[in-house]
């Protein structure tokens, strides 16, 4: 099994260019089933996106990959589709449930392996089942399976989410796109992958706005040209470099590939703590920390701060000076880098929902092992501060979202390398 060695408390210096977003391209891929021929341009090629594309494959599609160019061609089914999403697939990505609203869409039928648990939480799709119900479709759970049909096709309807949920949302613009009359959709996850999802329907062909949480969607009909999207930048993976410039930064380093608009809570929440951050029209420049202040956050539903960033968040938490809090609010599982952490000489006791942090404390290095994808992000970040050398095992939850993560981090210097 493969590791990540690193020797920590190196200066960092100079750029990265931060990736296409994963967490938007899989909406898309899974929305490409709707459409004739699209290509979708700065796609990650990490593990996650692999995994989707298996899926479309799978349900019949045609997919070429250009690696080099970070781009994806996909065709429509050419013969037999198979409207089903098995469990060897979606138990690996839950991003698979999201087949269920296009499937629906397309070809009035699905049959979608429930993805189950996950390391950070339950993590249940009943809000997703609850907005396709509401659209008309019967649903049933049957051995571990979700079987939906919509024989004479979806209708509109007004839904209002009893609370926010990224997926949910996707999956009720995937049904409602081409539902009969119009839906009203309330109290919506308008993140930007959200919206890089409409942006890519709109090219379909739908007849979607948007306004605060409320998403209005307007029957319409598929458009048969070819289609070509280039995916939004990763907000989280940019968020996780510009923690680590704050903490290693020589004079400063500088995140390329970004839009700063996005990365509004993120650039808040570091200035906070005493950070320099210039923010030029498509990169950011991070000066070197000098002295860190404390803080107390609450992970929130985007425009808040993202709970996808709290463990890396709280690596830099354990440099600055006094106690600082986070609350997190999204999922009820999401400290399981806490131990992992304090095996480095972190001070962080966890009292419910909140981890209250005590800094600065020197980190040392350590055995340790990744438990998901950004608790194992938060390790590399500890990694690289701490005085000795770390082993990180189980790597492959890096590998499922984070695109050339040790080459990144080798060209502003780090010593990391992976055996
Ligand atoms: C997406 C992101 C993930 C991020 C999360 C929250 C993708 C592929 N993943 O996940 O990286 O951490 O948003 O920003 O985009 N919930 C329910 N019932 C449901 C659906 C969700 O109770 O049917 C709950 C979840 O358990 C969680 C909360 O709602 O507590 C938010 O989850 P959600 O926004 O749905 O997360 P994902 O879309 O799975």
């Amino acid at each position: 099994m493969q590791k990540l060695i690193i020797k920590g408390n190196k200066e960092l210096s100079g750029k990265i260019s931060i990736s296409g977003s994963k967490n938007a391209t899989l909406p898309i891929l899974a929305a490409s089933i709707l459409a004739n021929q699209v290509k979708i341009k700065n796609i990650p090629m990490v593990q996650d996106i692999f995994t989707m594309i298996d899926l479309l494959n799978f349900i019949g599609l045609k997919t070429k990959i250009i690696k080099k160019k970070n781009t994806l061609e996909i065709k429509k089914p050419e013969k037999k589709v198979n409207t089903l999403a098995p469990y060897k697939l979606v138990k690996t990505m839950r991003a698979g449930v999201l087949v269920l609203g296009s499937l629906l869409t397309k070809y009035g039928k699905a049959k979608v392996s429930l993805p189950g648990g996950c390391a950070i939480g339950t993590r249940p799709v009943d809000l997703h089942l609850f907005a396709l119900k509401k659209l008309g479709a019967k649903i049933k759970i049957k051995n571990g399976y979700i079987f939906a049909e919509a024989k004479k096709g979806l209708k509109g309807a007004n839904i209002s989410f009893p609370s926010i949920s990224v997926g949910a949302t996707e999956n009720a613009l995937l049904a409602a796109f081409r539902a009969a009359g119009k839906t009203v959709l309330k109290n919506c996850a308008i993140e930007p992958e959200v919206k890089d999802l409409i942006k890519f329907l709109k090219k379909l062909g739908a007849k979607i706005s948007l306004k605060g949480r409320t998403i209005s969607i307007q029957e319409c009909k598929i458009s048969n040209s070819k289609i070509t999207h280039e995916v939004i930048f990763d907000r989280i993976e940019a968020g996780t470099y510009m923690i680590a410039s704050a903490l290693l930064a020589r004079k400063e380093l500088i995140i390329n590939k970004v839009n700063p608009k996005n990365l509004k809570s993120e650039i808040d929440v570091l200035k906070k703590i005493g950070i320099q951050i210039i923010k030029k029209k498509t990169s950011i420049i991070i000066k070197k920390g000098k002295k860190f202040k404390k803080i107390n956050i609450i992970t929130k539903p985007y425009p808040g701060f993202p709970t996808d960033l709290q463990a890396q968040l709280m690596v830099l938490l354990t440099q600055v000076n006094g106690t600082s809090k986070i609350k997190e609010d999204i999922f009820e599982n999401r400290f399981m880098h806490v131990p992992e952490l304090k095996r480095m000489g972190a001070e962080i006791q966890i009292k419910d929902k909140t981890a209250i942090i005590k800094g600065p404390t020197k980190l040392n290095g350590a055995e340790v092992m990744a438990t998901d994808l950004r608790a194992s992000v938060s390790l590399v970040l500890a990694g690289l501060v701490a005085e000795t050398r770390t082993i990180i095992n189980r790597i492959y939850h890096l590998d499922r979202g984070y695109e050339l993560l040790e080459k990144k981090l080798k060209s502003c210097k780090a010593d990391i390398r992976r055996v």
